[in-house]
């Protein structure tokens, strides 16, 4: 059984408006919307949990997820994204297999994505998805003075959806919460526990909108997701 947490508790400060940046909308639609369809209508995928702000549950239960049918249940989640998604870990089906966790604000993953880090995960049990990056990276201290410049071959810029064998993530972020050991996404708590873990490409679309900018950016990218799909059905 293939499970996906859709964590979508963010202020999202970083965006400046008034609402959360997962309920802002993009061609008329809230774009936590337009990431719960991708995984309710990937067949890979049996069961979803959505994570968000514990005063926005009844909403997204009654308005947002209500056309989707694989959506399980809506849950609260806590102070920081780690909070939100253990809550979400500890809501799923305990026949969960496969677990995939992703940003309630990235909207554009693809089903063949989906179906990759699943295929990878099998194998492995701990994936990121992610792609190399563009820029030149520098290290800086808190000052900015900067370190050192990591060899940019190696460097990819992580994504989500990452996807775990349920039990290795359950237990990696229980383990954290006994070390009160702080992470900005889910990989680093299977990495540190030595678990190896592997990079699966994604894809540049697949964007975290989080700033005013990614408003514009992904209106594109929507745009052209839509025109693809269309050839694809015509
Ligand atoms: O803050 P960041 O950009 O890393 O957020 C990534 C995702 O995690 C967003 O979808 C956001 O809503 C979610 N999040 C959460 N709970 C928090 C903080 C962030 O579910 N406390």
């Amino acid at each position: 059984m293939n499970c996906a947490v859709i964590v979508a508790a963010g202020s999202g400060k970083r965006m400046g408006a008034s609402i959360p940046k997962q309920f802002l909308e993009l061609d008329g639609r809230p774009i936590l919307s337009y990431t719960i369809e991708k995984f309710d209508t990937s067949e890979d995928i049996d069961e979803i949990v959505i994570v968000t702000n514990a005063e926005n549950t009844e909403y997204v239960k009654n308005v947002i997820a209500t056309p989707f049918k694989k959506v399980k249940t809506v849950v609260a989640g806590g102070a920081e994204r780690s909070n939100s998604v253990f809550n979400g870990l500890s809501a799923l089906d305990k026949s969960c297999d496969t677990v995939l966790i992703h940003d309630g604000v990235r909207p554009f993953v693809t089903h063949e994505q989906i179906k990759r880090i699943i295929d990878k995960t099998r194998e492995y049990g701990c994936c990121v998805l992610g792609m190399p990056v563009k820029d030149t990276i520098k290290l800086c201290d808190s000052g900015g003075i900067v370190q050192t410049t990591p060899d940019r071959n190696l460097l990819w810029q992580a994504q989500t959806p990452q996807a775990f064998s349920y039990d290795i993530i359950l237990n990696a972020h229980k383990q954290a919460i006994a070390d009160g050991f702080q992470c900005t996404d889910d990989s680093m708590l299977t990495e540190r526990l030595g678990h190896k873990t592997v990079m699966v490409e994604g894809s540049y679309e697949n964007i975290k909108i989080t700033t005013p900018e990614d408003m514009d950016i992904g209106a594109k990218i929507l745009e052209r997701q839509k025109l693809q799909n269309k050839r694809k059905e015509g």
